[in-house]
């Protein structure tokens, strides 16, 4: 093989690797160009943003009272029982309890027959009467206005069956 052909030879697979690499830039352009203006992408980084946005949105956006525990514990801390779930004996101890368990301000306690005795001969009607609104030194309900009529009766029916 003389000088000649072995530099003919060169610029021939020279030429060949060119062509290839060329076309092949070619095909990555293409490529891109496919990629870039694929309308799906847009969307994807709307759902992106969304998930983002979900993950990280402050929890206080959950409506926790949408569950049935919390919401009657937040009812109970805020005080304002309505459902009937609450018993005479749950508002007792929220509420009444801190006078009538230990008879402070001079109240009955709960459980002593003889300071209830008398008090129960009354009738019903009375005591439900006294308790919701107020006698003496107690204050109407207990001092607690956003409990209901029917709470504080659930109460006093509480204390009944507990003093007689
Ligand atoms: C701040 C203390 C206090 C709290 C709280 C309290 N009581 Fe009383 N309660 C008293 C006192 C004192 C008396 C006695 C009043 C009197 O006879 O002069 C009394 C009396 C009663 C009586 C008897 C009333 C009568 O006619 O003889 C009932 C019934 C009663 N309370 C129910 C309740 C219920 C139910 C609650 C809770 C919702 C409650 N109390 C909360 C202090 C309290």
């Amino acid at each position: 093989m003389n000088n000649e052909t072995s530099d003919q030879a060169f610029f021939k697979n020279f030429a060949i690797i060119t062509v290839i690499f060329i076309l092949f830039s070619i095909f990555i352009t293409i490529l891109s160009i496919v990629f870039a203006s694929n309308p799906s992408k847009e969307n994807h980084k709307d759902e992106l943003i969304s998930l983002i946005d979900k993950r990280t949105s402050p929890i206080s956006n959950e409506n926790l009272s949408s569950n049935p525990k919390i919401k009657s514990t937040i009812q109970l801390a805020a005080g304002a029982p309505s459902d009937a779930s609450n018993s005479g004996e749950k508002i007792y101890k929220m509420v009444c309890g801190s006078c009538h368990d230990n008879g402070a301000a001079g109240s009955p306690i709960t459980g002593n027959q003889s300071q209830w005795a008398s008090r129960i001969s009354e009738g019903i009607d009375h005591l439900y009467d006294s308790a919701i609104n107020g006698i003496g030194v107690m204050p109407a309900k207990g001092g607690l206005a956003s409990l209901s009529d029917e709470d504080v009766k659930a109460a006093v029916d509480y204390i009944i069956e507990k003093s007689k």
